[in-house]
């Protein structure tokens, strides 16, 4: 039971230290150093700590980047220590994030997130409203933590447009049953008794399609490391085809059975334009 959270400002050296812990924590290796995270806060960055009784539980830090031509706020890691995963508190640093990121000029942040986990999908897009339409191939090189290793490092860059009619007005569905629109299914998700596998790529003109991923990325069934990079090569084929023609992802949905997530992209979308929502 968790009696008081509180996100805070962190400044002191000390603290950020902790980050460290926390990081090994969460993804069991490739630590960034609190002396990178110390600069950041000196020099106009975002550092933000979540304390519950006053322990620090987790952290989310951001620094000033220029992404296609204009400042906005590049928000480097957001981790909540695995015991007190689920209850919110990754929303609740990111939206003080962008209530700092806000009252400081800025009317975009950016960031990176595996499109496999379909956790950071519902939390990203879902809870918070960030789109997406950028793919990077190999983003990190290999990785060597316990989450990321023997995988490729495919990342979206996603854009939180925290100004933008979007973030507070959009329709939001937790289900694919909410859905309020017809769709086509580029990519589904294959289930039998021994494994999750993907489809191959369908290559359709609808004005909505969907990708369907897995809800647990680290367990496929039989023979997981290998499925999961075929599952990432797939991916990057669907995401790739359909950004080249203009889409856009703009939900993420869970089916009734929790099973799989489903990511649901729109053919010309604009934050700013209702028209196109
Ligand atoms: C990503 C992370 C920061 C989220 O923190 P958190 O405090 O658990 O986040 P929240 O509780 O605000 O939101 C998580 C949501 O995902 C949901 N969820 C949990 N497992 C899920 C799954 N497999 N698929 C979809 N949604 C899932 C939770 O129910 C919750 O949604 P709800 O509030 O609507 O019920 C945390 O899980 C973490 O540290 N993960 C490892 C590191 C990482 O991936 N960091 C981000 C990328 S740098």
């Amino acid at each position: 039971m968790v009696n008081k959270i509180e996100i805070k400002d962190v400044r002191d050296p000390n603290e950020i230290k902790k980050f460290e812990d926390i990081q090994f924590k969460v993804w069991g290796g490739g630590v960034v150093p609190s002396h990178l995270i110390v600069a950041v806060k000196e020099v106009g960055g975002v550092v933000k700590g979540a304390y519950v009784d006053d322990k620090l539980v987790g952290f989310v830090y951001g620094f000033i980047g220029k992404y296609k031509g204009r400042y906005c706020i590049y928000s480097h890691q957001l981790a909540v220590l695995p015991q007190y995963q689920n209850l919110g508190i990754g929303e609740k640093l990111k939206i003080e994030q962008m209530n700092w990121s806000i009252d400081n000029g800025y009317d975009l942040i950016i960031w990176t997130f595996d499109p496999a986990r379909s956790k950071n999908a519902w939390l990203n897009i879902g809870k918070l409203g960030v789109i997406t339409n950028t793919y990077l191939v190999e983003h990190y090189g290999e990785m060597e933590d316990e989450l990321n290793r023997g995988v490729p490092s495919d990342r979206f860059m996603v854009e939180w447009w925290i100004k933008s009619p979007w973030i507070n007005e959009r329709p939001r569905y937790r289900f694919d049953k909410d859905l309020k629109f017809e769709y086509g299914t580029a990519l589904s998700l294959i289930k039998d008794e021994v494994k999750i596998t993907p489809s191959q790529v369908k290559h359709l003109d609808d004005e909505y399609v969907s990708i369907e991923i897995p809800i647990d990325f680290d367990n496929l069934g039989q023979d997981t490391q290998k499925l999961k990079r075929i599952w990432k090569l797939r991916m990057r084929e669907a995401f790739q085809y359909y950004f080249n023609r203009g889409y856009t992802v703009i939900h993420f949905v869970r089916n009734q059975y929790m099973d799989r997530g489903i990511y649901i992209l729109k053919r010309g979308f604009d934050p700013y334009d209702k028209s196109t929502w």
